[in-house]
């Protein structure tokens, strides 16, 4: 089974990467798709959002990781899918992605979303969180991967 989990990244935290990890031992392909949220203006380059990914999530044959425009649903479709997964961290979240997944089945009707509750240590992260404590000078050693963390405080930092 090949299933995409499509998100903003901007960038990627450890909460998503949690879900990564865990989504890949569940099916057969992980397609992390890169797409842009209208009603954010993002911070990071669809580029540099999958740079970051790449590096993060490391090799591993299981993962793909590639950026999208237009709809969710015609992605999913024109990549040989039929399966979306979406990290829950709160009944907040639930709303949205409950419309989102509707909306989602009405335009591909093939189409399934699955929901994968996040860890309990990421409940409260979110990629704005994490920018609005690095751009005032806050410290987010553990909310993103260590290896990226340099790279984020300083396109965030610089002005
Ligand atoms: O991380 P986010 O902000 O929840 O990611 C949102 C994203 C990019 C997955 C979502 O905005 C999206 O699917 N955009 C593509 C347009 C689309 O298909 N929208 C749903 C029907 S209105």
């Amino acid at each position: 089974m090949i299933v995409v989990y499509p998100g903003s990244f901007d960038p990627i935290t450890n909460g998503h990467l949690d879900i990564i990890n865990r989504a890949v031992c569940i099916c057969d392909k992980l397609i992390v798709a890169v797409g842009s949220n209208e009603s954010k203006k993002p911070t990071f380059t669809v580029e540099e959002r999958i740079d970051l990914i790449r590096a993060a999530v490391g090799d591993c044959e299981n993962i793909q990781i590639t950026g999208f425009t237009g709809l969710l649903a015609d992605f999913v479709r024109s990549a040989g899918s039929k399966t979306v997964i979406k990290g829950l961290r709160a009944m907040s979240d639930f709303e949205y992605e409950f419309q989102m997944a509707l909306l989602n089945k009405k335009l591909e009707p093939d189409m399934e979303t699955l929901f994968m509750m996040t860890s309990v240590n990421y409940s409260y992260l979110s990629s704005s969180a994490v920018k609005e404590i690095a751009r005032n000078g806050g410290c987010i050693n553990g909310l993103v991967p260590e290896c990226i963390r340099e790279r984020i405080v300083k396109k965030l930092t610089c002005r």
